[in-house]
């Protein structure tokens, strides 16, 4: 390893001064953005799937196109985000692979199934939301291409909020069915949606490495803790509880203190066990078998296009 390379790269860190893809960087900080990068670029593709789920039964046209559009954002979030991931010396193809094998992870959240309207409510609010209070802070994120890719994702995350917010609220001020079924889907979604944060700080082998490059600015826990904080005023505002009868409010502290995360649980749906995790990764599968017409007519395309320039050239 070249010494004054690595003291460039570190001065630059310390700075603030952001780190480019023409830039020289150590491997595992490349490892370290390429794995997190992907990851997050497979969890906004998977993320699809269970709201994709309610598209054809939303209860109304004005729903249906929201959720249509927020549905189409996530997309695009991947595209952002494997595009991002490129510049660090990995293809899409590679990626692909990762994920449809099952050697790349992503976000444990979408292996829960979405059984009912207001699940697209609670997705809204407290999937996006986590996404969001994890997100910020990657805006600053010590590499370019991921820190500025996160600025548009998370002007749309929190339009995705709202949208899932505004349907709770009305869930919640409806007929008494209807604020049941708000109910229902905070019961469901509040621990999966903690579990969005990660392992506790003592277990999360990664983060302090991230965290001294300028990855991540703000452990687990403490975003986790923001989260609940911010979420527990909001249901309060529905008049929905959330589950947890530890959840009390710390007055030294100056935050809820909250129950116990069943561990168990979550590393149980990382390895795969989840109730969804065999659905969806079957219907990405498809998705890509389904798409194969369409990649070899882009490359044929592409192929003849480039065939074309070249007599041009010859010609000219
Ligand atoms: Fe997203
Ligand atoms: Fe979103």
């Amino acid at each position: 390893m070249n010494e004054k390379e690595l003291q460039h790269f570190e001065d630059k860190i310390k700075q603030e001064i952001r780190i480019e893809p023409k830039d020289w960087m150590p491997d595992d900080y490349r490892k370290m953005l390429i794995r997190q990068i992907s990851q997050h670029a497979h969890s906004e593709i998977v993320g699809m799937l269970p709201e994709a789920n309610w598209i054809t039964r939303a209860p109304s046209l004005k729903r249906k196109a929201i959720l249509l559009a927020k549905v189409q954002d996530e997309a695009g979030h991947g595209l952002y985000l494997y595009c991002a991931a490129e510049t660090l010396n990995i293809s899409r193809e590679e990626m692909t692979e990762q994920l449809l094998s099952g050697r790349a992870k992503y976000s444990s959240i979408f292996n829960y199934p979405t059984l009912s309207w207001a699940d697209m409510g609670a997705i809204g609010w407290l999937v996006d939301g986590a996404a969001i209070m994890n997100q910020v802070p990657l805006c600053r994120a010590s590499y370019g291409p991921y820190a500025r890719a996160m600025i548009r994702i998370c002007k749309e995350e929190s339009f995705h909020q709202r949208q899932g917010y505004e349907i709770l609220l009305t869930l919640c001020r409806g007929s008494k069915e209807q604020k049941a079924m708000a109910q229902d889907a905070l019961n469901r979604w509040w621990w999966p949606s903690l579990m969005m944060f990660g392992p506790n700080d003592d277990d999360s082998p990664h983060s302090a490495q991230s965290m001294k490059w300028k990855i991540k600015r703000f452990s687990n826990d403490e975003l986790r803790q923001k989260f609940v904080d911010v979420c527990k005023d909001q249901a309060d505002i529905l008049g929905i509880a959330i589950p947890d009868s530890d959840l009390k409010w710390n007055e030294e502290r100056g935050h809820y203190d909250f129950g116990e995360i069943n561990w168990e649980e979550f590393w149980s749906v990382i390895k795969g066990n989840g109730p969804c995790n065999k659905e969806r990764l079957d219907a990405r599968i498809k998705a890509h078998e389904n798409g194969e017409w369409v990649r070899e007519a882009a490359l044929a395309y592409a192929e003849k296009k480039k065939e074309v320039i070249d007599d041009v050239v010859k010609l000219s």
